[in-house]
């Protein structure tokens, strides 16, 4: 039985990947993309979180991509660096210095100018370098938009670690949220976004993401990390091989992508190498365990196997072979990758109810040769609520917050997760609705300036309550309009201003019930 990446390999990896790019740290040359607000010019969004408000941003010696600043991403956290012993010269930059979350639950970075409809990559790495100087690694969990994502469990100091999930974005705008579970103090290394063109990953949709197990580029030897920009998606394929059990073959021509019926666009330069087994009429097997997490006992699983022959075959040969998961076939005619073009085979129905998944490719009594793989992704599928708060609701609030500069714990989605809720807010929920705000008290808020007509877009409003501020005294018409509104404290101390500068009759009733 061989292993395939178990998660304990992936940490190893992980570290490895570390390592490799500290060596490529020496090959950077200065030119990248202008920046467009949030997106650089590829769509992309490269934070380096804690790095300094005035720092311009720079680019990544591995990636040649444009890092920036997380001011204008998140309006929360602590600014550190980690501890100088763990920083080396040579590493790459992003890891030096952190944001980190002391106060609030939750603390979100919004994501902005997202298309509506597409799946994206989101990836969150994480080095605490004891950068609080207390020596100790937290637990905490982050959330995508409103659901939970994943717990991280950081091992050690200088481990990096990367979290990943391909997502469909359902409005314009994504929050990634960290979320303190009571085992120490969050905090954040990097955050990347990248987009898929339409039709990639066709799992990803309302109701699941795809959380990243493993992705693994197998045959080479040499150790190199393929990325961006031999992969345009800046997914990071880790090499994997087994000298004694895989043999390496590898071509140095363009593996090309099926025309329009190609759903990963695996680079070419992934697919340029790949493995067979040693002892021929063995098959290839790779495993992984179970990893059950707090919001889901048996996640489902799903396995994608990059597949192209990589050798020009005389006509009497034949390499085919069955593809099973678990025992299960996956298709009874057996499997025979095309020169040089990229297959994909992989299960659509997540498997959930094992402690281990075992994969195994076996050749078929006709086949003259032994299997082939060139490369491999597992996701865990990750059950997601398209529910969130009605989009008219989270604008009109959003333009509150952003008038007042309310802090509070105002991130992430405004009503849900319910434990969540923004302070201060009061919300409804339906099982197939979105949520909607029926509350607003920001009494005691410290606000200034004139009331916002924005409240009126609030259409849920049955109270709205602004008294002990230092707001002037006038009342928009259209709050007046709203039709559940039973309840409005406003402008104390200057009630009687009020009361004779508003002219609608259902104003001043509201006025005078509020006191
Ligand atoms: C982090 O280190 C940089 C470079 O040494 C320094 O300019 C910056 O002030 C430090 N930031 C903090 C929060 O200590
Ligand atoms: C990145 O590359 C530049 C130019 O080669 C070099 O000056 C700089 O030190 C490198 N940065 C890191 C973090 O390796
Ligand atoms: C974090 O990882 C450690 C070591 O692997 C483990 O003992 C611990 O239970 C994990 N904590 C959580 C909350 O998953
Ligand atoms: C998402 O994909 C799963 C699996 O194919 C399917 O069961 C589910 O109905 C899809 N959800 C949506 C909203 O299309
Ligand atoms: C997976 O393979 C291992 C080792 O051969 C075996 O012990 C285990 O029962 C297999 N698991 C399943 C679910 O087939
Ligand atoms: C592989 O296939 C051969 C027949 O082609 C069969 O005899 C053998 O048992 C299979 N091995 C595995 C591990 O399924
Ligand atoms: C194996 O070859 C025989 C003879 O050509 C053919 O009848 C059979 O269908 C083949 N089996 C598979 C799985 O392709
Ligand atoms: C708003 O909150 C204040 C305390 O901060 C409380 O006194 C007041 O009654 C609340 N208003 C409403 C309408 O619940
Ligand atoms: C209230 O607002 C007025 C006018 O904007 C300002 O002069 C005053 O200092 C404010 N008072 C407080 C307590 O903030």
């Amino acid at each position: 039985m061989v292993d395939g990446p178990s998660p304990r390999e992936k940490t190893v990896a992980n570290k490895w990947l570390f390592l490799l790019l500290l060596g490529l740290a020496a090959a950077a040359t200065g030119r990248f993309p202008q920046a467009h607000g949030q997106l650089d010019n590829l769509g992309f969004i490269s934070i380096d979180c804690g790095l300094p408000e005035s720092a311009a941003g720079y680019v990544d010696n591995a990636t040649k991509l444009r890092f920036t600043t997380d001011a204008g991403f998140i309006d929360s956290g602590i600014n550190y660096n980690m501890s100088a012993e763990y920083i080396t010269p040579s590493m790459g930059r992003s890891w030096h210095n952190v944001r980190s979350f002391a106060a609030g639950a939750r603390n979100c970075y919004t994501l902005q100018s997202l298309v509506a409809g597409l799946r994206y990559l989101i990836r969150a790495t994480f080095m605490y370098g004891n950068y609080d100087g207390l020596n100790r690694a937290p637990v905490f969990d982050l959330h995508v938009g409103v659901n939970y994502w994943t717990t991280v469990n950081i091992s050690d100091a200088n481990t990096p670690e990367i979290y990943e999930i391909i997502t469909a974005v359902l409005g314009d705008s994504l929050q990634v949220c960290l979320v303190n579970t009571g085992s120490g103090t969050p905090f954040v290394s990097g955050l990347n976004l990248r987009p898929f063109k339409n039709g990639l990953y066709p799992m990803a949709n309302a109701t699941q993401g795809l959380v990243l197990v493993a992705r693994a580029n197998f045959g080479p030897t040499d150790g190199v990390i393929v990325r961006f920009p031999d992969d345009p998606h800046d997914r990071i394929w880790m090499p994997m091989s087994r000298p004694t059990e895989w043999l390496e073959i590898s071509t140095t021509k363009k593996v090309q992508n099926m025309e329009d019926a190609d759903s990963f666009e695996a680079p070419s330069a992934v697919m340029q190498t790949a493995i067979t087994p040693v002892k021929a009429r063995s098959p290839i097997e790779f495993s992984w365990d179970a990893q059950p997490n707090v919001n889901d006992p048996s996640p489902g699983y799903i396995c994608i196997l990059h597949l192209s022959e990589l050798q020009l075959l005389p006509s009497s040969a034949l390499r085919q072979f069955y593809i099973t998961l678990n025992g299960e076939l996956w298709d009874p005619r057996g499997f025979t990758p095309q020169y040089l073009y990229k297959n994909s085979a992989y299960n659509t129905d997540p498997q959930h109810a094992f402690s281990q998944y075992n994969v195994s490719l076996n050749a078929t009594a006709n086949s003259t040769l032994p299997p082939i793989l060139n490369a491999l992704e597992v996701f865990s599928v990750l059950p997601t609520s398209g529910i969130t708060t009605a989009a008219s609701d989270v604008s009109a609030i959003t333009a509150v917050k952003d008038k007042y500069q309310v802090s509070k714990n105002w991130m992430g989605d405004p009503c849900l997760p319910k434990n969540f809720v923004w302070k201060g807010l009061d919300c409804i929920y339906a099982v197939s609705r979105p949520a909607s705000v029926t509350g607003l008290n920001l009494s005691f808020s410290g606000l200034s300036g004139n009331v916002s007509p924005s409240f009126a877009r609030l259409k849920g409003l049955q109270y709205l309550d602004l008294s002990r501020n230092n707001l002037t005294c006038t009342i928009p018409d259209t709050i007046s309009q709203l039709s559940s509104l039973t309840l409005l404290g406003c402008c104390h101390p200057c009630r009687e201003k009020i009361s004779r500068a508003v002219s609608s009759s259902r104003l001043q009733q509201l006025l005078s019930d509020s006191t």
